[in-house]
């Protein structure tokens, strides 16, 4: 059967088919306890049955967030077939095994230059030249050897309980659905545009 992030994912697949570079990066929004939204763009590396999964930066503002308030949503807008997708859920941290495996998918180049920013991602900097200069340093330093996870690198899985698909038409009323979850049953239901 299918699921219903499976449109989804043919929705990303057809954005990239009609010319989008690339269709992966979507709006994080998060809220603090206290109310206070705010919104980022990350990229999503993976969505399967279980949900959708984002990288980032031990101990940055977006962590916090979520380990205060599980509760986030992740809107793609794709700007070629004027398609929009919310999804709202609750955030888990992945395991460290999790992040190991994911850890080892990226180039070289990826995890020197996240081993490089993480420890200050999102903190002000004296200049450019600060990182640049341990680049060359952790470049140095690493020189013929894997480079290590790093110890601020997680990640997060996103479980869906609801999910709007919005398809913006010209030629008829646009077509607007959602799906919902409850004990783990889904419902497809159709919204006014
Ligand atoms: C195209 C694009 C992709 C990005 N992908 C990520 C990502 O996957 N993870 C991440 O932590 N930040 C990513 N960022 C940076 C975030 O948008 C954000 O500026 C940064 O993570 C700090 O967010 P925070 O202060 O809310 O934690 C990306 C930015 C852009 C423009």
């Amino acid at each position: 059967m299918l699921s219903p992030l499976d449109l989804l994912t043919t929705w990303l697949a057809e954005e990239q088919s009609a010319g989008a570079p690339n269709a992966k990066p979507a709006v994080l929004s998060t809220c603090t306890k206290d109310n206070v939204p705010h919104a980022r763009v990350v990229v999503i590396r993976e969505i399967n049955d279980k949900g959708l999964l984002f990288f980032t930066q031990r101990g940055n503002r977006k962590v916090r967030e979520l380990l205060d308030n599980p509760q986030a949503v992740i809107t793609y807008w794709f700007e070629l077939l004027q398609r929009q997708v919310i999804i709202e859920g609750t955030v888990v941290p992945l395991s460290e095994a999790e992040n190991e495996h994911y850890w080892k998918s990226y180039p070289r180049e990826s995890q020197l230059r996240f081993t490089c920013y993480a420890p200050t991602s999102a903190q002000p900097i004296t200049n450019k030249e600060v990182l640049e200069n341990k680049m060359k340093q952790i470049e140095h330093e690493f020189k013929g050897q894997v480079i290590p996870l790093s110890p601020f690198y997680c990640g997060f899985r996103l479980r869906p309980e609801r999910i709007m698909y919005y398809a913006i038409r010209t030629d008829a009323l646009s077509d607007v659905f959602e799906y919902r979850q409850s004990d783990g049953v889904w419902t497809m239901q159709w919204l006014s545009p």
